[in-house]
């Protein structure tokens, strides 16, 4: 059920690393500081799941596109993904230590740098993103990390350490925090296959369910999830004391809420014509069947 969603993964990583390589060459950027350059290859090539860029592409081929017109995107939203984790894990925000199986990046260089690291990603992400010559597409992003979008989810998530929220209060968060930008690369994919409205509504559905589903995985695998196999320590959410989906409703709950967002996420689309939608079906059951 989960093979061809993994395909894509994969298929996706290949693609998006190669084209991040290549963007992030250091004779593209002469005159940048080194260290600069070498803590944003730090945290890019330390093998994340590409989740996001797959997205990106499966759901440009699903909607009758060709993977290239969409890979300046998907390297866009996996620099903000990767900007997002690095700004995440600082002291001032989780505090952690490991990340995509390595020191996190204040650990292994310093804390000026995982900032400035960061923010020269976000920069980044949006030079490549022009690649594509698309205003509607750099709105796209821009709103998904902006203040409505994942930055706004994080500030809400640093408020709720001190005051919990409900049910309703935590999927709001959830969704600005990690739905917008998940939203985000479905939608960047079918307007780069210049999809029509009836498609786009179709995919922002999808991009919203499989965004839910994947942030209630985030929150079982902090309590379920192996410290190794992730590449991020286990337990943090409970030594933080967050409000989480098993906090709120349980583990077994959690996964029944997480499985009815990846059918949700399948309904929305499994109506659409070609072969290239299955895969994006079959990554809506690998994220609510993962274990990092
Ligand atoms: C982790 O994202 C942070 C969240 C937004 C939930 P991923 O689980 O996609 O992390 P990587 O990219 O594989 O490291
Ligand atoms: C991070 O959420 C979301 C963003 C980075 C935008 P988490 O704090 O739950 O992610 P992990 O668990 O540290 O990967
Ligand atoms: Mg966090
Ligand atoms: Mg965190
Ligand atoms: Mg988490």
């Amino acid at each position: 059920m989960t093979e061809l969603g993994e395909n894509l993964l994969r298929r996706a990583s290949a693609l998006v690393d190669g084209a991040m390589r290549e963007y992030m060459d250091h004779r593209r950027w002469a005159g940048a500081p080194p260290r600069l350059m070498e803590a944003m290859a730090y945290s890019l090539f330390a093998g994340g799941k590409r989740f996001r860029p797959a997205l990106v592409i499966g759901a440009c081929e699903a909607a009758g596109g060709a993977y290239a017109a969409a890979l300046p995107a998907a390297c866009a939203v996996e620099m903000i993904h990767t900007y997002s984790l690095i700004h995440d894990d600082l002291p001032a925000m989780d505090n952690d230590d490991l990340r995509r199986g390595r020191p996190t990046l204040h650990r292994a260089f310093d804390e000026a740098t995982a900032i400035l690291a960061g923010d020269t990603l976000l920069t980044l992400a949006f030079d490549a993103l022009a690649e594509c010559g698309s205003l509607e597409m750099v709105r796209e992003l821009a709103r998904a990390a902006g203040p409505t979008g994942m930055a706004g989810g994080q500030v809400l998530d640093m408020e709720a350490e001190k005051s919990p929220p409900d049910l309703d209060g935590l999927v709001r968060l959830h969704r600005m925090k990690t739905g917008a930008l998940i939203r985000a690369s479905v939608r960047l994919g079918a307007m780069a296959a210049r999809a029509d409205d009836e498609m786009m509504r179709a995919f922002t559905c999808y991009g919203e369910a499989i965004g839910l589903a994947f942030q209630i995985m985030d929150d079982i695998l902090d309590v379920t999830g192996d410290t190794e196999k992730m590449g991020k320590a286990a337990g943090r959410d409970a030594a933080r004391q967050k409000t989480t989906y098993p906090t709120l409703v349980g583990l077994e709950q959690s996964q029944r809420l997480a499985d009815q967002a990846a059918q949700d996420a399948v309904n929305a689309i499994s109506e659409m014509p070609g072969n290239a939608v299955k895969s994006l079906c079959s990554l809506a059951w690998y994220v609510v069947r993962r274990e990092c």
